[in-house]
């Protein structure tokens, strides 16, 4: 690093407090890439307010999608890994965008295998998947860790009661290279707190559908929905829901996430705000133009063995009428191929994958319409229709 580059990194104007080691860090101590992911992430604490860095136990990125226009990304993470950078914590990834689908996604994601080769040198836990947190990448309750990929985010702080901003990408890298985060926004207990009461009114639960709407409304306060005993792969679908369509990094269940024992606790009072979602809402959401449909997708975030398993039951003995896909978590994916289900899936049409539908459909022609029961797929991906599970097996004419 040249002397007067040196000096520009040193001679911020210091507002946050930082251990000794880590202003020599910013000094350029471990090299000159290891001095800007420090100064970013300085930066970044600053601009919100944050007063220190603290210590985190995990780190989950979310640039796994190797396309070339992020050239300055790769350079990054290249030099990173040239100066002999390491993830100063376990840090996992998210899911492969599907390259070798097609000639389009090969040219597209053409920078993939550099991509992952620069994380691989940096010490990345090659899970490749957004739903790290089931097996490969678990916080405690009341852990620090600096996780981007809002579904991930989500299910952190809520199902589990970690403590995490929502972290964008290359911040997520400065994380895990540092092992650090400001501490700011969802790492505080005042912004933990309930914000927004949201009644049901629902005889058919749509988590997805639920979470949608939710998010639309309450965009980035923390919604407390009262209690119904929802499962873990439910809060997934529901929460990775919600934080798509609003900017939703925190909800609490009263009586099934951690830090909602009960309403009194999670509103620290009395709730401010309470709305209803009923049963009509949430059939609103669902696609009245099945007709058009010529693709079912299941899978965002991505399936566990026992959704897939579950879904694969209701395909058994059947043929798929539509191009049908299971985008599943890599290693429950090995699981299921395992068994009969996934056999019984497969002779009635369905593909099973392992990466993300979003990231492997960039381009369609206008009448590729995709049915999906997913919420966090529904509001990204252009041309798609909202539809319940029995929605989307109606349209595979299995039900
Ligand atoms: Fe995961 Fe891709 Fe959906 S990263 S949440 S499967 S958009």
């Amino acid at each position: 690093m040249s002397a007067s580059h040196r000096t520009h990194i040193y001679c911020r104007e210091m507002r946050m407090k930082l251990e000794q080691e880590h202003e020599n860090v910013l000094r350029g101590e471990d090299g000159e890439a290891m001095a800007l992911a420090m100064k970013t992430l300085v930066a970044y604490g600053e601009a919100f307010g944050a007063k220190r860095l603290v210590p985190i136990k995990s780190a989950h990125l979310t640039g796994s999608f190797g396309i070339s226009p992020f050239s300055a990304y790769y350079q990054i993470l290249g030099r990173l890994a040239d100066e002999g950078a390491k993830f100063k914590v376990p840090t996992t990834l998210n899911p492969r965008p599907g390259r070798d689908l097609n000639i389009i996604n090969r040219l597209i994601f053409g920078r993939q295998k550099r991509l992952e080769s620069c994380y691989s040198a940096l010490g990345i836990t090659p899970n490749y998947s957004c739903v790290c947190y089931f097996n490969a990448n678990v916080p405690a309750l009341g852990d620090r860790i600096a996780w981007a990929e809002s579904s991930a985010v989500q299910y952190a702080n809520s199902a589990l009661g970690a403590r995490t901003n929502r972290n964008s990408i290359l911040i997520d890298v400065c994380g895990a290279v540092t092992g650090l985060t400001p501490e700011f926004g969802y790492l505080l207990d005042e912004n933990r707190r309930g914000r927004v009461l949201v009644r049901i009114k629902i005889d058919r639960m749509d988590p997805p559908a639920l979470g949608y709407i939710i998010g639309k409304t309450v965009v980035d306060r923390v919604p407390v929905i009262e209690h119904y005993p929802f499962s873990r792969e439910e809060l997934k679908n529901m929460g990775g829901a919600m934080a798509a369509s609003g900017g939703v990094a925190l909800f609490h269940v009263e009586g099934v996430t951690p830090e909602a024992p009960d309403m009194k606790t999670v509103f620290d009072g009395s709730p401010k705000e309470t709305i209803t979602i009923t049963q009509a809402d949430l059939d609103a959401m669902r696609s009245k133009n099945t007709e058009k449909i010529r693709h079912v997708i299941f899978g965002c975030p991505q399936m566990t063995a026992d959704e897939a398993a579950a879904l694969a039951e209701r395909f058994a003995g059947k043929k798929t009428a539509l191009p049908v896909w299971f985008c599943m978590i890599p290693d429950e994916m090995k699981q299921f191929e395992q068994t009969g289900l996934f056999r019984k899936a497969r002779e009635a049409g369905v593909q099973v994958y392992d990466h993300c539908p979003l990231a492997s459909l960039p381009v369609r022609k206008k009448s590729h319409t995709v049915l999906t029961n997913s919420g966090k797929l529904y509001y990204y991906l252009e041309n798609t229709e909202y539809g319940a599970t029995d929605d989307c097996l109606r349209a595979c004419g299995v039900l």
